[in-house]
């Protein structure tokens, strides 16, 4: 079966794709999803299946409103509704304690908690709208690859294997949702995305955050996030200081093969580059960065092979917390030292 790809004035067809209990991956402001009705078990167990999906790790449930919220979760608090009234329409991903019996377990894999998400696209809502149904929607990758911030990486991941992709154009954001567990006590940032910590603490006081360390060992609370995530075939090497570029580049003259560079233009623009380096711009500052990050991670993988990639490291606060958090897991915590 070929994937079929609709634009955004074919909502219709997609949408009576997902009521057929088929997958129809989708657009959102921060990665594409792999769509389907989270009403129905057997189509959300085809989603584990197509990702190649570990079955504990549970997936966001997307949703036009609070609405939806309401008839799966307990009663929301006032933090809650807060923080849907700040967010949402939004990049931040809220887990509640659910009305039991109201979602299968290969929702929420087998949790007594579900994570929901109203996402900033206008034609992703009228999908939701038109299928009459929420959607559960993992990022739209085979598992352990980087997120899809276009709809060819959707369709190179995952042609053959669902049924539609509705393309609109590149994601905005390029990194995923902040989650953030409300069923604690202190409300709890289990990965950190395009809401930052501070923007949460500003509407509800304290957050806390489950990368900070317990003891000497690090619990992912999160099942994903203890996954090896975003890998490209060749290994990332993190450059953390504008200084060290330049005995970077040195290291990767001395290489065999081909060499890629993530960096901003100024950085591009202030060496000579090697001749054995090919450079993926990341744009002009932080968000530009992290728009483009995992379709350069990409382009090295696709477009254009490489054996090693150099990629800009940045200071790990405000959404920085997020570009941080993904390089680290691509690079498997790999650091230029000079
Ligand atoms: O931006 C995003 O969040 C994208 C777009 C498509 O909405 N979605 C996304 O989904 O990144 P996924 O499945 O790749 O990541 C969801 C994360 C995983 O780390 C998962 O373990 C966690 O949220 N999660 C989901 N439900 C949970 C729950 N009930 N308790 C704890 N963590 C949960
Ligand atoms: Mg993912």
């Amino acid at each position: 079966m070929e994937t079929k790809i609709f634009n955004t004035d074919q909502i219709a067809e997609a949408a009576a794709a997902i009521q057929a209990g088929q997958l129809v991956a989708f657009p959102t402001e921060t990665v594409y999803g792999l769509g389907a009705d989270a009403t129905n078990e057997a189509a959300v167990k085809q989603v584990y299946l197509a990702k190649g999906r570990p079955s504990d790790n549970p997936l966001i449930v997307h949703v036009t409103g609070e609405e939806t919220v309401k008839a799966f979760a307990q009663p929301l608090s006032d933090k809650a509704e807060a923080l849907i009234k700040a967010f949402w329409p939004g990049p931040l991903t809220l887990i509640f304690a659910l009305q039991p019996g109201k979602l299968s377990s290969a929702v929420t894999g087998g949790l007594n908690t579900a994570a929901f998400r109203n996402p900033d696209n206008a034609a992703t809502l009228a999908l939701i709208k038109a299928a009459g149904v929420p959607l559960v929607g993992p990022s739209a990758n085979t598992s352990g690859k980087p997120s899809p911030t276009l709809a060819k990486h959707v369709y190179h991941d995952l042609n053959g294997k669902i049924a539609g992709i509705l393309d609109d154009g590149p994601t905005k954001v390029g990194v995923e949702s902040t989650v953030l567990d409300m069923s604690t006590d202190i409300p709890t940032i289990l990965r950190p995305g395009g809401v930052t910590e501070e923007q949460l603490a500003a509407v509800i006081g304290t957050v806390q955050s489950s990368h900070h360390k317990v003891g000497k060992t690090e619990v992912p609370k999160a099942p994903g996030m203890k996954y090896k995530h975003y890998a490209p075939n060749a290994q990332v090497t993190i450059v953390d200081h504008e200084a060290d570029w330049t005995a970077a580049l040195q290291w990767a003259s001395e290489q065999s093969g081909t060499i890629g560079v993530m960096a901003v233009d100024r950085i591009l623009q202030a060496h000579n580059l090697p001749d054995n380096v090919e450079a993926f711009s990341l744009g002009h500052d932080l968000t530009s960065a992290s728009h483009r990050l995992f379709a350069g991670l990409r382009h090295f993988d696709l477009e254009s092979p490489v054996t090693g990639i150099l990629a800009q490291g940045f200071t790990a606060e405000g959404l920085g917390a997020a570009y941080m958090n993904r390089l680290n897991k691509s690079a498997g915590q790999q650091h230029f030292t000079n």
